[in-house]
């Protein structure tokens, strides 16, 4: 028996190891990784069904996606770079951003430009490929509502095609993309429409950022709004680069008007947003501070971030078998509670 039974394997390469290609930085192997950054690299993958005996996974820059073990597949990591204007008007322009790009950047590129739009969308981590599949949102803009279409490669087929936005079944935090669609489609890029200037208005109603900007003494420009909210997100939001984590952990709660008033007469104080007539939003982090144990809390490697209870943060040497646990344990404690059973935004592979 040899003293050292691991001292004739292969060295893993590096690029196998997801350290660096997940924003909560848990520290997994994959069997294989592949960089794509052209369509022919991964239509030739798929004609030849070199996919068709293991797992596969499309990875953008892992801000939504946490391995629970060491991944026996391919990673496909999104690398498609490139952003142009494919048409404009008086008016609009509609730009086509590759899915490889980082989102923040993009927006950034974007006002730069003087294009209006997504300014609200600042810095929100992850990659442009990955915006589409969750229906980004923040500050009272949805991905949605600037989206023309985007082109995907069809795992199966390998055959190049397009999705307009009715297509995209796109909801809160959600898109046929999530559903139907899991995991079939390798989103290659995403055209947006977005104003000029002069045919611009700044959504300003959410959250604290009309009054930041009339603090500071600014008027509302691309660039001022933008700044306003990476403050705003910064303050309350927990730098990937600094402590791991996946943003928001959980989606808020969407109910039926009947179901919520039912729970509004038990908790009068419960905040709510109307999301449309029959619809209200319950925030998922006020949900879960009520249950009064897990705000700030630590277990071992990983915690709750102690300024915003919907974010799971990790410490250093987190792992993903511990996340999928501490979630377990607030989606129970959340259900006890409130009978309400609270959503991942993050996938758990
Ligand atoms: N709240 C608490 N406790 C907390 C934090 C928040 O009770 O620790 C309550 C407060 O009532 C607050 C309300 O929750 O008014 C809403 O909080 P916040 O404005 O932080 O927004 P959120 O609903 O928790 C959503 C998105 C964020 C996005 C913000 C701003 C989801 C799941 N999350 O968070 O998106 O930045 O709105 O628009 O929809 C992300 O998806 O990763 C993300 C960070």
């Amino acid at each position: 028996m040899s003293a050292f039974p691991n001292s004739t394997s292969k060295p893993v390469p590096d690029r196998h190891c997801l350290k660096n290609y997940n924003t909560f930085g848990v520290n997994v192997l994959a069997r294989h990784f592949e960089l794509i950054n052209n369509i022919d690299t991964l239509r030739q993958l798929i004609i030849s069904r070199t996919l068709d005996t293991e797992d596969f996974c499309i990875l953008g820059e892992g801000s939504n996606t946490i391995f629970r073990t060491d991944y026996k597949g391919f990673v496909l990591k999104n690398d498609m770079k490139g952003i142009q204007v494919v048409q404009e008007n008086e008016d609009s322009v509609w730009v086509e951003a590759q899915g490889g790009e980082n989102w923040h950047e993009f927006v950034q590129h974007c006002i730069r430009n003087g294009w209006g739009g997504i300014e609200n969308l600042s810095l929100i981590p992850g990659s442009v490929g990955a915006a589409p599949v969750q229906n980004i949102g923040a500050y009272g803009v949805e991905l949605k509502d600037v989206f023309e279409s985007l082109i995907a490669v069809n795992m199966r087929s390998g055959r190049v095609e397009r999705f307009s936005l009715s297509a995209c079944r796109f909801g809160y935090r959600d898109s046929i993309f999530k559903n139907r669609l899991q995991g079939r489609y390798f989103i290659v890029s995403v055209i947006l429409k977005l104003n000029k200037a002069h045919k611009h208005e700044f959504e300003l109603s959410y959250g604290a950022v009309k009054e930041r900007l009339e603090a500071k003494g600014q008027k509302p420009s691309l660039q001022s709004v933008s700044d306003v909210i990476c403050e705003i997100r910064r303050d309350k939001l927990p730098d990937p680069r600094v402590l791991g984590n996946c943003g928001s952990f959980f989606k808020n709660v969407v109910l039926t008007k009947s179901k919520f008033e039912k729970l509004h007469k038990r908790f009068p104080e419960m905040p709510n947003y109307a999301l449309s007539e029959n619809q209200i939003k319950i925030p998922t982090a006020w949900l879960i501070e009520q249950c009064g144990e897990w705000k700030g809390r630590r277990f071992g490697n990983i915690g709750i971030y102690h300024k915003h209870a919907l974010i799971i943060v990790n410490h250093g040497g987190g792992t993903g078998r511990e996340v999928s646990w501490l979630s377990e344990k607030i989606i129970e404690s959340v259900y006890d509670k409130f009978g309400i059973e609270i959503e991942r935004e993050v996938n758990i592979i």
